[in-house]
């Protein structure tokens, strides 16, 4: 496994395999792997002949008062992990190679980041898109791999990539979670005892949310009231939102259907922000 450093030999790399007809998938990440991370990878391992992990903290999508100081990274930790799945290159610039002086330029889409995570993080979508189209355009991969934990990001992606006519093929991930339903996140790292308990209360929400709407509860005002109470009654915890919305426009909804994917995010113990999302009605596997 190869660990490249700069974009033009990352691009150089990723040419000359190109040319000699190995297709690749693309996992794009800010490290401190995960079995999420690993299971995409894995993923990506299936599409292409190649897989290439890029592991950047990207400091352009954390907002000024936003926790990337705290962000948790462990280099050595995320080779040895990466070192046993089925990955060719490991991309890991600095942000001097991404960023170099005179850097001015910004991909970013309109409507679908004015919702939810949007509202409260304002540019961080623009700095996801503006690294994941350099990421794209540095390594051309023919699939680029993206789990649904970032159900907004995921879909803000796809758009880019219809609009911008970027010619790669996006595969998202279900979430991994661990055994006690809390979504894995990077973040998790920074819980405390008392704050893991909290933090499953967006895991509970939503399924509580499938039993209520199950039950025949379709209307969003109730069910948001019957959530942020649920929410509420773990210590700790302070609601960013809770939406009920469109799968794809990411529109609000006000009756749970088939389209409907809950969204979440709570803040544990003013510190730590944590974000989980579902259909409220499972959807069929196909
Ligand atoms: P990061 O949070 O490291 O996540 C990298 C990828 O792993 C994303 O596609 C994310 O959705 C996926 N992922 C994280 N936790 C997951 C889980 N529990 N289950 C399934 N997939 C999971 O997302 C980013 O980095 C950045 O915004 C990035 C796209 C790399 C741009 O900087």
């Amino acid at each position: 496994m190869e660990i490249i450093k700069s974009p033009e030999e990352m691009h150089a790399w990723a040419r000359a395999r190109a040319l000699s007809g190995k297709t690749i998938s693309l996992v794009p990440t800010m490290g401190f792997f995960h079995e999420g991370h690993l299971s995409l990878m894995r993923m990506a391992a299936k599409q292409c002949d190649l897989v290439v992990v890029s592991l950047f903290v990207n400091p352009t999508q954390f907002g000024p008062n936003e926790d990337l100081d705290r962000y948790p990274r462990d280099f050595e930790r995320d080779m040895a992990l990466v070192q046993q799945e089925k990955v060719a290159a490991v991309f890991a610039p600095t942000p001097d190679l991404m960023y170099p002086q005179g850097f001015q330029t910004q991909v970013s889409v309109a409507n679908l980041t004015t919702h939810l995570c949007g509202q409260s993080r304002p540019g961080h979508f623009a700095g996801v898109t503006t690294v994941v189209s350099k990421l794209f355009n540095i390594i051309q991969p023919e699939v680029a791999v993206f789990g649904e934990k970032d159900f907004q990001q995921l879909a803000i992606i796809r758009r880019m990539a219809r609009d911008l006519n970027i010619p790669v093929k996006i595969v998202s991930h279900p979430i991994v979670r661990e055994a006690d339903g809390l979504a894995m996140s990077s973040r998790n790292t920074n819980l405390n005892p008392a704050n893991r308990a909290a933090a499953l209360s967006l895991s509970t929400a939503l399924q509580l949310a499938r039993e209520r709407v199950g039950q025949g509860v379709r209307s969003v005002a109730e069910l948001t009231k019957i959530l942020e109470a649920h929410i509420l009654s773990f210590s700790g915890t302070a609601i960013d939102y809770v939406s009920f919305v469109d799968f794809e426009t990411l529109e609000p909804m006000t009756v749970a259907e088939a389209r409907t994917v809950l969204a979440l995010a709570v803040r544990i113990d003013g510190k730590v922000r944590l974000i989980d999302n579902g259909f409220v009605i499972p959807q069929a596997v196909g």
